[in-house]
This record gives C-alpha cells, structure tokens and sequence, in this order.
C-alpha cells in the first residue's frame, strides 16, 4: 500500500543530498576540529562552513551560531542562559501561551526558579499583537520570547514589529524559529532578534542537531562545563557530521525557497478547499493568511481525531492532530484551548503538513480517503446525530443546518 506522508512539522524525511553530506563527514572526515594537525584543520574548516550555512539562512554572523543537540536545546539554553546571565531573582520573562513545550516548561521551570513569566494570550487565529507584547514590558523585564511560527496551527507571529518593541525598549528578543526557518524569509538584523532556535529534522537535516544564533555582545553562561568547544557556550568534541548535514539543510532551504514556497502554497490551498468541498461541518484553525505555507489545521467537528488518525493511517496517511509530543495524551492541545476553541471542537482537529516532495496525487488520495473516515466517525456520534445530521440530508451542500465551507 502506498504512504502518504503529511506530517512534516513533526519532521521531515532526510534529503539525500544532506544524507550524502553527512555520510562523507562521518566516513572521512573524522579528525577532531581542536586538534592542530591536518586531518583535525580539514574538520574545523568543514564545521566552519557548515556555520556559514546556517547563518546565511537567517542573516546572522558565522560567529553568532552555536551548534546544539536540536531545537529543545536551542530554546532551554536561550531562557536559561539570559536567565542566569541577565536576571537577579525576580527577574521578568514575557512569552505567550501558544509556545512549544521546549519554551512553556522552561518558563515553567524558571517560574520555579523565582522569575516572573507573562503568558500572553492570544486572538483566535493565534496571535499575539506587538501592542500586546508593550503593555506587558515591566521595568524588571529581562527577555521576551515569542515563536517565529506555530508548530500546530502555523500562524506566523508579527516578529519584526515585536522586535522593534524589544529593541524600543531595550529587551532581548529570543523567537524559536524551528517551524519557520527556510520557510519564512528571517533576518535576525532586520528583524531585531537577539536570539534564535532552530533545528535541522524540520528542514530535511537528521534528529539530534540544531543551532542557537547568539547575537554578538549578548552575554550568557556554558550550557554544558568542560573543554570550551563553542565559544565556550557548550563544551563537548563537536557533532561534525550533525553541523555538516544541518549546514546542507540550511543551504538547500535558502537555494529552494521560493520553488517550494510556491508548490507547497499550491497545494496547500488545493487540499484545504478539497475539505471544504467535500466535509461539512469544518473549521480552519489558525490565520487563513499569515499561515506556514505547508499548514493546514482544521477541526472536522463531531469527531475524535485519535480516531480519525488511525484510520488514516490504516489507509496510509501519516498525519497528526496537534504536536507529536502530545498525542498519546488525552488533553486538547494548549494551542487550540489559547484560541478560544472549545474541548470537543480542539479535539476534532487535524494537522496535515507538506514538504516540497508532497505532490498532487498524493492530496488527491487524502481527499479520496478523508471524506468516507469522517463520515463513518460522525456516524457514531450521538452528538452529531443529535445536533448536525438531523435533517439527514447531508449531501445538500446548501441545505442551512448543513453549513459546508469555511466557517466564520
Ligand atoms: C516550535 C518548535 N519548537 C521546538 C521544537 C523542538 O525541536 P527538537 O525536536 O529539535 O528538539 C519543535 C519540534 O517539534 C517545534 O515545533
């Protein structure tokens, strides 16, 4: 049977040219970068270039780029770094309630600690306004931290305007960037980002390696004590073959940006209005246009998603109904409650992510599967017996207690 697989944003499979990068680096190039002799420069030269890459991406200094053990790492050392660097107990920390777990347990660790954390809410498409972000600033305020797009429903965050608020008001600005770096167009200096997180399996990279940008002068403590390597932020004989595969990743992203863009954009629209088309009952979830360009999030109402999931799957569809760390959990997704969604409807939600390699064939076999699994699951549903299908003249797509198309 073939797979579709449409959960890119949990990761992503890993594109040859990156796999064949790393494979050379691990194969022949062994040296350990702190070494003098050749074999040791020839490894220093390739982790240096591979820092290039990954500051080209994002508009940074090859210098400002610590290689880290991938995007959790990234948003743990940049709260708990500026922290320790920058805030007496008490300190003030603004973040907003629809961040990754890597940043909510950070700031819930550090609360722990005795700082102050903001959680700033946000507008049902899953905003957070700069005017938000100001009116949160207090005199003790350390850092902010907002991510650059979500993860779940992939609303894009106004970043440039919060960081001419951060920079306004002389704040440090950190965004984890994981969903959005080589999708959105990032410049840390236009952008006013002090720090940033991003990771490589989101971008066709292996697991287990990422990067923090550190702006230049910003102070913070090693994450892990020991030989120095990484300017001394985090000790450890560097992970060459996991830097050399992230700096392809990043290079490849940047060079394929607008090409993918485009086709995933495409296609994107083509799979939401096939759902309009052929479900009623279906609300977008997320902006309709400051949205990842391979994101769509919708809740199917009167169904469970745990169910539809494994449906799909039965069917060969890869797919999620929030982050991959909370499936396998029974709550709603913290997301989804942030932005006003009730438990029933936060539960019906599904999220189908593409990649560059998703193509029309593909959407057109989830289009062809979707509609019949939705059907069979609402079928068991009381409530949707009750409320929805009452009139059981479902195929009347104007019929008014049959609403199709996109919700208000
Ligand atoms: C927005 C966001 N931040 C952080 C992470 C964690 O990244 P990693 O899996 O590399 O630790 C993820 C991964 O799902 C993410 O989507």
């Amino acid at each position: 049977m073939q797979r579709v697989y449409l959960d890119n944003a949990a990761t992503t499979k890993i594109d040859p040219r990156v796999l064949e990068a790393m494979t050379l680096a691990l194969r022949d190039n062994f040296g350990n970068p702190s070494s003098i002799y050749a074999e040791a420069r020839t490894a220093k030269k390739s982790l240096e270039e591979a820092r290039a890459q990954v500051a080209a991406l994002i508009g940074a200094k090859t210098e400002e780029i610590i290689f880290t053990g991938g995007g959790s790492e990234a948003d743990n050392m940049a709260l708990r770094g500026i922290a320790e660097a920058y805030g007496k107990k008490g300190g003030h920390i603004i973040t907003s309630k629809v961040e990754h777990h890597a940043i909510i347990h950070t700031c819930e660790y550090l609360q722990k600690q005795g700082f102050d954390v903001t959680y700033l809410p946000v507008d049902e498409f899953g905003l957070t306004t700069p005017e938000e972000v100001k009116a949160a600033i207090r005199p003790d305020t350390i850092l902010i931290s907002i991510m650059y797009a979500n993860n779940e429903v992939g609303t894009i965050m106004p970043i440039r305007e919060i960081g001419a608020v951060a920079r306004e008001r002389k704040i440090l600005l950190h965004t984890d960037a994981v969903q959005a770096a080589g999708h959105i167009d990032i410049d840390v200096e236009r952008d006013n980002i002090d720090l940033l997180s991003l990771t490589a399996h989101k971008i066709h990279g292996p697991k287990g390696v990422g990067a923090l940008y550190l702006r230049k002068g910003v102070r913070m403590p090693p994450l892990i004590h020991g030989g120095g390597q990484e300017r001394g932020f985090r000790a450890g004989t560097e992970n060459l073959p996991g830097a050399v595969a992230l700096g392809k990743a990043c290079e490849l992203a940047a060079a394929g940006f607008e090409k993918n863009n485009a086709h995933m954009k495409k296609l994107r629209d083509y799979l939401l209005d096939g759902i309009f088309e052929k479900i009623p009952y279906v609300k977008l979830n997320g902006h309709p246009e400051k949205r990842l360009s391979n994101n769509v999030n919708v809740s199917i109402r009167y169904i469970e998603g745990e169910g539809m999931l494994l449906r799909l799957d039965m069917d060969g569809i890869s797919a999620s109904s929030g982050s991959a760390c909370t499936s396998g959990s029974l709550d709603p997704s913290h997301v989804l409650l942030a932005m006003g969604l009730d438990h029933a409807t936060a539960h019906g939600s599904l999220r189908l992510t593409l990649s560059p390699e998703t193509t029309k064939e593909e959407i057109d076999y989830l289009l062809e599967k979707l509609p019949p699994i939705a059907g069979f699951l609402r079928e068991m549903s009381p409530v949707y017996k009750a409320e929805a299908g009452a009139c059981g003249r479902q195929e009347l797509k104007n019929c008014a207690a049959c609403p199709v198309g996109r919700e208000k």
